[in-house]
């Protein structure tokens, strides 16, 4: 069997500030047989991001930059061409990508967002949900332009609240899925390139 050496793979960067867990399934994803891309590199907006770990267990590089001055922008922008990335994953990403930056980059940028967007943009979704009386929350994956979660969605996945939940139990529930529907919304951007 031919192994592949990944050189017709399309290069991401996944961009985190937190747990990882997203980070961690995209690269799970990465090396199944078939898959179309591979993860060039890790940036983090902070340099004790628990998901750093799977930088080092994954062999990826990685990279502290928290996108926040021209010249934290200019430098990433740079290190990005340098690494032929084509596509931005962000995955827990806390911080806001400035209309400089994503014209600059030139590429797809992609978020995950936990909630059913255009519904709780923002921060504590699942609390926003409960106290709503919603029947259903869920995440998306959208498209990332200048405005906060609100460029085109790929794809979203339902999740029903329960009258037990809370926005811990909720969180981990959406969680589950998000891991499903990241690789998914991104093998549907790979297949349309
Ligand atoms: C995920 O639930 C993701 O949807 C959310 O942060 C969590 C990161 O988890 N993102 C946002 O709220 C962005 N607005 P992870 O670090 O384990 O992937």
């Amino acid at each position: 069997m031919i192994k592949s050496n990944g050189l017709n793979k399309i290069r991401i960067a996944v961009f985190i500030s937190g747990k990882g867990s997203n980070f961690k399934n995209l690269i799970n994803s990465s090396n199944k047989r078939n898959s179309k891309f591979q993860i060039g590199i890790v940036v983090s907006s902070n340099s004790n991001a628990e998901g750093l770990k799977y930088s080092k267990k994954f062999k990826i590089k990685k990279i502290i930059n928290s996108v926040n001055t021209n010249l934290a922008e200019k430098i990433l922008i740079s290190k990005l061409k340098k690494e032929k990335i084509r596509i931005i994953c962000l995955a827990g990403f806390m911080k806001i990508l400035s209309k400089k930056f994503i014209k600059n980059f030139n590429g797809i940028i992609l978020n995950i967002h936990p909630s059913l967007l255009p519904k709780y943009k923002g921060l504590n979704t699942h609390s926003r949900a409960i106290n709503s009386d919603d029947q259903y929350s869920g995440c998306t994956v959208h498209y990332v332009n200048s405005k906060l979660d609100s460029g085109k969605i790929i794809l979203q996945k339902k999740v029903k609240i329960l009258k037990k939940d809370n926005s811990v139990s909720l969180a981990k529930k959406i969680l589950l899925q998000e891991h499903i529907l990241y690789p998914k919304a991104l093998n549907k951007v790979l297949s349309n390139l």
